[in-house]
């Protein structure tokens, strides 16, 4: 894409984005962090990931919380996608958790935030289909209150499979949106002027927009790891959800354990733990630090 460039943001100097990536993010709905996870978390990550994907191959396996696809060539059953990840992995509790994206999900969101969806999407090594350019669900709202996911990359994405997306498209009507995403699929254009392509290193991160155009080549590379963690303002979520007030504080209490779980980790010693300041409306019980009970799988249209 010409004329288009990115901030550097590399999380090794910094312990959240500056006011002018924020801007960046608001303006075209993508941006990308460098160096977020430690070489050190990074391993856990993908050791207790690992153990996940393996799990997703067995045919007999009848859980709804790991998603299949067929694959176009070979109608083979291919798993993509595993959800709810905290309640299956303490290092996705523990990365939830993960300062510099909290002090920068606090910057875009206001203090009033809530996580919200959490999954694993994987490309099998060799089996790696084409993504179809998309926006993901989620409800249209104003700039200044983005309703996005943060992109942690356990694998490294070059250019010839990275994500793809165009910047600023969060902002086309519904109907234009459903025009683009329509002539790209139908021409299988994944390269043009207003398309960026974002390769990726493990440990990297990206934020995008829920209404950001995004999709990705068909790829025959080695396996690829992306976790996504989605995020918004208090606020969102009760124009958005109005039936599901008990959502708020169940979310919050998945926030706390994890941080919890941040601080108890051997491999996050040393760092400075983000700190949750909701409005007091907002705030959750004080020095709570028993979880035990917590169940963190919280569907999110049936609480
Ligand atoms: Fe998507």
């Amino acid at each position: 894409m010409s004329g288009f460039s990115l901030p550097e943001v590399d999380a090794l100097l910094s312990d959240k984005i500056s006011e002018t990536d924020a801007t960046f993010f608001r303006e075209h709905g993508v941006l990308l962090m460098k160096n977020v996870i430690s070489p050190e978390e990074l391993a856990v990550l993908k050791e207790e990931s690992m153990a996940l994907v393996e799990k997703s191959k067995d045919p007999e396996l009848k859980d709804p919380d790991f998603k299949y696809a067929t694959h176009p060539s070979t109608d083979a059953r291919v798993p993509f996608r595993i959800d709810y990840l905290t309640h299956k992995m303490l290092s996705a509790r523990v990365l939830l958790a993960h300062p510099f994206i909290l002090n920068s999900v606090e910057m875009l969101c206001g203090r009033n935030f809530i996580p919200t969806w959490e999954s694993k999407v994987f490309k099998l090594a060799g089996t790696g289909a084409a993504v179809n350019w998309h926006r993901d669900a989620g409800p249209a709202l104003p700039d200044e209150a983005p309703v996005f996911f943060a992109d942690f990359y356990l694998d490294d994405a070059d250019e010839t499979t990275a994500l793809r997306a165009i910047p600023g498209s969060q902002k086309l009507s519904r109907a234009d949106a459903m025009d683009r995403i329509n002539a790209l699929n139908e021409a299988e254009q994944f390269e043009g002027d207003d398309i960026v392509i974002l390769p990726m290193k493990a440990g990297d991160v990206l934020f995008h927009n829920v209404h950001t155009l995004h999709g990705s080549p068909a790829a025959s590379s080695a396996l690829r790891r992306v976790v996504y963690f989605a995020f918004r303002s208090i606020e969102v979520e009760k124009i958005t959800s109005p039936n599901m007030p008990a959502f708020i504080p169940a979310k919050q209490r998945v926030l706390a354990a994890c941080m919890q779980a941040r601080a108890n980790a051997p491999y996050t010693q040393g760092e400075t733990p983000f700190v949750y300041a909701p409005d007091s409306e907002w705030a959750p019980p004080a020095d709570e630090t028993d979880f035990s009970d917590l169940n963190y799988r919280i569907p999110h249209l049936e609480l």
